[in-house]
């Protein structure tokens, strides 16, 4: 299970500081919340602290674009050092030329979906994407509650990705810890970003990486 910690529930006082903690913990992935107010009820960042963060780190960085009119900005987010960009189905009504427009400046693709949004949304784009993101909480805010239906989503999404022999990846966003991960890689996710469970962790964001790398590696030897 590879692991992307979401700098938005890190201290932003510290932030690359906070950085270089995940790095040196090993992880896989940085996730970038960029929220626009608009699509979520939440404004975070944008694509100045993207790249800033990218600036501090030699992990690929993922900017997910929680914002009402990605196709603006995905050359902006590609200067700030963007590796992967994961766009949202319910914002993006031209998602084929959004997915190739993304292709076209040299990132991968991702698309998200809410926790209620059909999975059929994306059965035609599929073969287009380097990851799918199932939503586990509505998003717009860390340090929600793992939504528990997701695990019959991921379960389905995964058996959608084998069907068409996708090396994808699926990742999980929101309430994933260390007490959740091992279901939901048993599951079929592939990777999951990890907010409060490392940045809010009262043992600090080591331990908090320790966790949850032991608790995925524990049912991966069952
Ligand atoms: C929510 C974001 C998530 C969130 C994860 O809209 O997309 O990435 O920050 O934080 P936790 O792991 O605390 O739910
Ligand atoms: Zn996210």
């Amino acid at each position: 299970m590879k692991l992307a910690p979401s700098i938005y529930t890190a201290d932003f006082l510290n932030l690359g500081e906070q950085v270089r903690a995940v790095e040196a913990a090993g992880v896989d992935w940085m996730h970038l919340d960029v929220m626009d107010g608009v699509f979520v009820p939440n404004l975070t960042f944008g694509p100045a602290i993207c790249k800033a963060i990218a600036s501090a780190t030699a992990l690929p960085c993922e900017a997910h674009l929680m914002i009402a009119d990605a196709d603006r900005y995905l050359d902006v987010y590609q200067a700030a050092g963007m590796k992967r960009l994961i766009v949202h189905a319910e914002a993006c009504p031209h998602l084929y030329r959004t997915l190739a427009q993304i292709k076209d400046l040299d990132m991968q693709t991702g698309v998200a979906l809410n926790p209620l949004t059909p999975l059929g949304a994306l059965e035609d784009a599929l073969p287009l994407l380097d990851l799918v993101l199932l939503m586990t909480v509505e998003p717009g805010f860390g340090g929600q509650a793992f939504i528990p239906e997701s695990h019959a989503r991921i379960r389905r999404m995964r058996r959608m990705l084998d069907a068409i022999g996708s090396s994808a990846e699926l990742e999980i966003d929101g309430g994933v810890n260390a007490h959740n991960i091992a279901v939901c890689a048993t599951a079929g996710a592939s990777m999951a970003v990890v907010g409060s469970s490392v940045y809010s962790s009262q043992f600090g964001v080591a331990e908090g990486v320790r966790a949850l790398r032991a608790a995925t590696q524990a049912s991966a030897s069952r």
